[in-house]
């Protein structure tokens, strides 16, 4: 192993956005060391990296805050932490378990940090921003969120104490720590089985079933390609002056959810259609849907001069490809 060579922590290397991450931070010639408890993460996506960057890529099946207790670890310079339970419907499905994956292992990725004297970055989301009372949506907002009993609006509480928990350690400990809130970032290797969107729709349309829509599909949202948003990480931690910050991540073009299943149908060359549920027959009675999710980009434009590069449709048709490989072939279809 090379002198110079450092080694990098990604909590959740094994899901989407950590894969993606995983793969720019070893192209910078980074060692990358993966704790997952591929509780919603691929080990398919790690064992691509190990064959593409041979002797330079750790896994180790876990959770943080058990990985936390093992010794004999290298000392890290930067950790990543996007290990949690991701997602509103899965918050809604399991609300104790969720809640506590994202502040107990938050707090596990924080300790482990100071130990290391490691920078970190946490994964915060746009579920934070609640109720969203301004558009775009900016860093300094005030913030709404509904009720406690409703558990829907947990996932943003959740991250929320993550990001205070996080700041607190910056006051207290000096630690070097940089907060991200993603909005809908998409790409291959998002599943669609926990419920988001664009995998949800481009699977339906590959085969055929229909797109569903929840709501009347007016909801606007903006969705940005997570090899615009990884290398984007990177730079963030590595400059200084971001530490101890917030900062949106996203694409601000607005697009319907009811146009995008049309884009996906036109994109996809589908015969599929579309159908409107209520949000009551997904989620149950009394979930409240946001209109309007855009982020205001100013302060991670200004800070890294972040600017979304790939359209929307070319990432639905990687998506598509990559959808269309994995999936078995219909009756009367020969295997690709
Ligand atoms: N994708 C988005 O649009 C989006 C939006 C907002 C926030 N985020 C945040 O970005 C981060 C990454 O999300 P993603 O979209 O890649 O989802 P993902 O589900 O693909 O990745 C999360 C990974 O964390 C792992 N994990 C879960 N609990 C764990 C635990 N206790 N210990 C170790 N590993 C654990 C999962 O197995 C998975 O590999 C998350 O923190 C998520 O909240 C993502």
């Amino acid at each position: 192993m090379s002198q110079t060579s450092r080694h990098i922590l990604i909590t959740g290397g094994a899901g989407f956005i950590g894969s993606h991450l995983a793969e720019q931070l070893l192209l910078r010639g980074d060692h990358v060391t993966v704790v997952d408890d591929l509780s919603t993460g691929d080990l398919a996506n790690v064992q691509q990296a190990k064959s593409m960057f041979p002797g330079r890529v750790e896994f180790v099946h876990s959770t943080v805050s058990a990985a936390f207790q093992l010794t004999q670890w290298p000392r890290f310079a930067e950790i990543y932490h996007l290990a949690a339970a991701v997602g509103v419907r899965l918050i809604v499905q399991k609300p104790s378990q969720s809640i506590e994956t994202n502040v107990l292992e938050t707090s596990a990725a924080i300790r482990w940090a100071i130990r290391d004297d490691a920078k970190l970055l946490v994964a915060s989301s746009s579920e934070v921003y609640g109720k969203g009372i301004r558009v775009p949506f900016a860093e300094s907002d005030d913030v709404v969120f509904g009720p406690t009993t409703s558990s829907r609006w947990s996932y943003g509480y959740s991250k929320a104490l993550d990001e205070f928990l996080t700041f607190a350690a910056v006051k207290e400990s000096g630690l070097k720590a940089v907060i991200i809130r993603f909005f809908n970032t998409v790409g291959p290797r998002q599943k669609g089985e926990w419920g988001m969107v664009l995998p949800r729709f481009i699977q339906a349309a590959l085969v055929g079933d229909a797109l569903e829509v929840h709501g009347d599909g007016s909801q606007l949202r903006c969705f940005c390609d997570v090899r615009d948003v990884a290398p984007a990480l990177i730079q963030l931690l590595a400059d200084q002056k971001c530490c101890g910050r917030v900062f949106n991540i996203g694409s601000d073009q607005m697009i319907s959810i009811q146009s995008l299943a049309q884009r996906v149908i036109g994109v996809t060359g589908s015969s599929s259609r579309i159908v409107n549920v209520t949000h009551e027959q997904i989620f149950g009675k009394g979930f409240e849907d946001l209109q309007v999710r855009q982020p205001n980009l100013e302060r991670v434009r200004g800070a890294i001069g972040f600017m979304p590069q790939i359209a929307l449709d070319t990432t639905i048709a990687d998506i598509a490809l990559l959808l269309g490989k994995a999936r078995k072939p219909c009756k009367g279809e020969r295997a690709a």
